[in-house]
């Protein structure tokens, strides 16, 4: 079978809150290799606590042709950004903000402590995405409680083309109950398009063989499989997914 792609990760020191060092994200990286990932995104956060700025984007461009010497090929190693749902970016060209190989912005849905009371500015930060020509990949829709108890609106935004990605970490409950029962509800509804990992550091780190093991389980595998190795992304590819076996 393929190798797992993983969207959304902080295995790129950027000064968010993701690993702090190139040796930490070998570290992790590797890891996660050898758990079955193929392609391994690190998307650094972009928002107004940390911004994205040139001198950031220029640090995250560095420390990538760091990490991918080290990797030598054994992960395909991609960068993105994790962008958050803030007025900032209406002003901002998504395309700079976009997924490496891919048509497409990784844009989280309001965590509870951000505070927000509406969706207003995430749907106008989608459809500012959208309307430069790449899919919003909604991040973790089961985490936002705007959402999780309505996911009638993740329905609505997938019926736009715009895709759902669910963290494993909450599949597995990391994140509670709400949260774990919002995500399987999209898993097992088939309103969710890709799970990732989310992973930040060793105490979150970026595994998805375990939430593999437990989808499969209870959704079945041929439901799981496209789940993990990207299938809804292939449309968006403008670089070859590979297809890896899993260690
Ligand atoms: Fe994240």
């Amino acid at each position: 079978m393929q190798g797992f792609v993983d969207i959304h990760s902080h295995m790129i020191p950027s000064g968010d809150d993701g690993v702090r060092s190139v040796d930490e994200a070998v570290e992790l990286v590797l890891e996660a290799a050898s758990r079955g990932t193929a392609v391994q995104y690190a998307t650094p956060h972009a928002m107004d606590r940390h911004p994205f700025t040139d001198e950031r984007r220029r640090r995250v461009t560095a420390a990538r042709e760091q990490i991918r010497a080290r990797l030598e090929g054994r992960v395909d190693f991609r960068v993105g950004w994790e962008i958050s749902p803030e007025p900032w970016l209406l002003d901002a060209d998504p395309r700079m903000l976009s997924m490496e190989g891919l048509d497409a912005c990784l844009l989280e849905l309001p965590l509870p402590h951000t505070g927000p009371r509406n969706l207003n500015t995430f749907v106008a930060c989608g459809e500012h995405i959208a309307a430069a020509g790449l899919v919003p990949i909604m991040g973790h829709p089961e985490r936002c409680d705007l959402v999780n108890g309505d996911l009638d609106q993740v329905t609505e935004l997938r019926g736009r083309g715009w895709l759902a990605q669910v963290n494993a970490s909450s599949l597995l409950g990391r994140h509670g109950s709400c949260v774990q029962d919002a995500g399987w509800t999209l898993v097992e509804t088939g309103r969710a398009d890709i799970v990732a990992s989310d992973g930040h550091r060793a105490n979150r780190p970026p595994w998805l063989d375990e939430a593999f093991a437990v989808v499969a389980a209870r959704a079945g595998r041929e439901r799981a499989l496209p789940l993990f190795t990207g299938a809804a992304l292939a449309p968006l590819a403008t670089l070859p997914l590979p297809q890896a076996e899993p260690a």
